[in-house]
């Protein structure tokens, strides 16, 4: 028994050296020292040996055991250090490679010129307010004193959703809602998005922007009027930037304007970009018309005030001189990419 004892931890060593990976050593070791292994077989026979001679083999079944799981142990830990250089090795990281780069979104130019024309109001003292695109055709036309039979109103100009509910044409509505909530002093500005029943061309998009303004005081005049449209001006387009007051007709402004600014590119001496004339054209304004102050719980006895609109998409294209509105909604990153 002895013989077949130390046989056995012959053949074990044998394998254990042999084997290269974990999962062997496991197996080697189940063959020998598990529950049915070769080893727990022969001590299993003891029953049979006289009792001189079991506590012998029993020793040296002892030593035996010992020396397998020996083995076992020196065997699995070569093997895990040789598996880890092995793992290392696959996962080893290059740090001379180029990093993978990841893209920074950015913001739309047309919010980034929403957002210059603000900072410009805001530091003038102006408020930022809010209206909702889908406005009814009260607040749209007629709290802005806007004729039954004005043009605008027609389907053919404005998106209906029903007969009082439409996409707001202007920002305009937001003067009323406004006026409506707060007693003067009134000083905001409102940006948005407009929608007008347009087919698609260079200069126009069914879906725009629009920034309006509006200030209501005791005593405000013309003369504030354009005191706060030039410095705006200068401050967007140029110190050297002029600007001038066309008459022209809006329903809720009396007196109302057209505002023109002496061209940027020439300074006015005529070029392409202002077709020869010197002057581009820029936005509408004027005193607010004292039927609106009444509409909205406002005494025009005690109050006066002026209101100006621009377009914001207009504007971002005459600055960065870009031809065509359609641009900016086409989400096409080579246009994008250049802001
Ligand atoms: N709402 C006008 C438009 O869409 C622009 C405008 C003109 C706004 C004069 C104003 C204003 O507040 O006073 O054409």
């Amino acid at each position: 028994m002895e013989a077949r004892l130390n046989e056995l931890e012959q053949m074990a060593k044998n394998e254990i050296q042999e084997a290269n990976s974990s999962d062997q050593l496991e197996k080697v070791r189940v063959k020998y020292l598990g529950k049915k292994g070769e080893l727990t077989e022969v001590l299993r026979g003891m029953g049979s040996l006289s009792s001189e001679e079991r506590p012998l083999v029993g020793k040296v079944a002892n030593i035996v055991r010992e020396n397998i799981e020996n083995y076992l142990l020196e065997a699995k830990n070569s093997i895990k250090s040789k598996e880890l250089e092995a793992k290392l090795s696959t996962e080893a990281i290059d740090v001379t490679m180029p990093g993978r780069k990841t893209n920074l979104g950015k913001k739309h130019p047309l919010i980034q010129g929403m957002d210059e024309l603000k900072n410009i109001f805001i530091s003038m003292g102006f408020q930022v307010a809010q209206g909702p695109e889908v406005e009814t055709v009260y607040y749209n036309f007629d709290a802005l004193n806007a004729p039954a039979n004005h043009p605008s109103r027609d389907m053919s100009d404005t998106f209906y959703i029903n007969e009082e509910t439409i996409l707001r044409t202007q920002t305009s509505p937001v003067q009323a809602r406004v006026m409506e909530k707060r007693k003067p002093p009134i000083r905001i500005i409102s940006p948005g998005r407009c929608f007008r029943n347009d087919t698609p061309d260079a200069t126009h998009s069914p879906m725009f922007h629009q920034l309006e303004g509006l200030v209501v005081d005791k005593g405000i005049t013309l003369a504030d009027l354009k005191g706060t449209l030039e410095v705006f001006t200068k401050y967007f387009f140029g110190s050297q930037t002029k600007i001038k007051f066309r008459p022209h007709n809006f329903p809720f402004t009396e007196p109302s304007a057209e505002i023109d600014a002496s061209c940027f590119k020439c300074s006015g001496s005529g070029c392409s970009f202002c077709k020869g004339s010197g002057w581009i054209e820029l936005l509408g304004a004027g005193m607010v018309h004292p039927n609106v102050l009444r509409n909205c719980g406002i005494d025009p006895e005690v109050y006066s005030g002026f209101a100006f609109g621009m377009g914001i998409d207009r504007l971002v294209m005459l600055k960065y001189g870009v031809d065509d509105i359609r641009l900016f909604f086409e989400n096409d990153m080579r246009f994008l990419n250049q802001f």
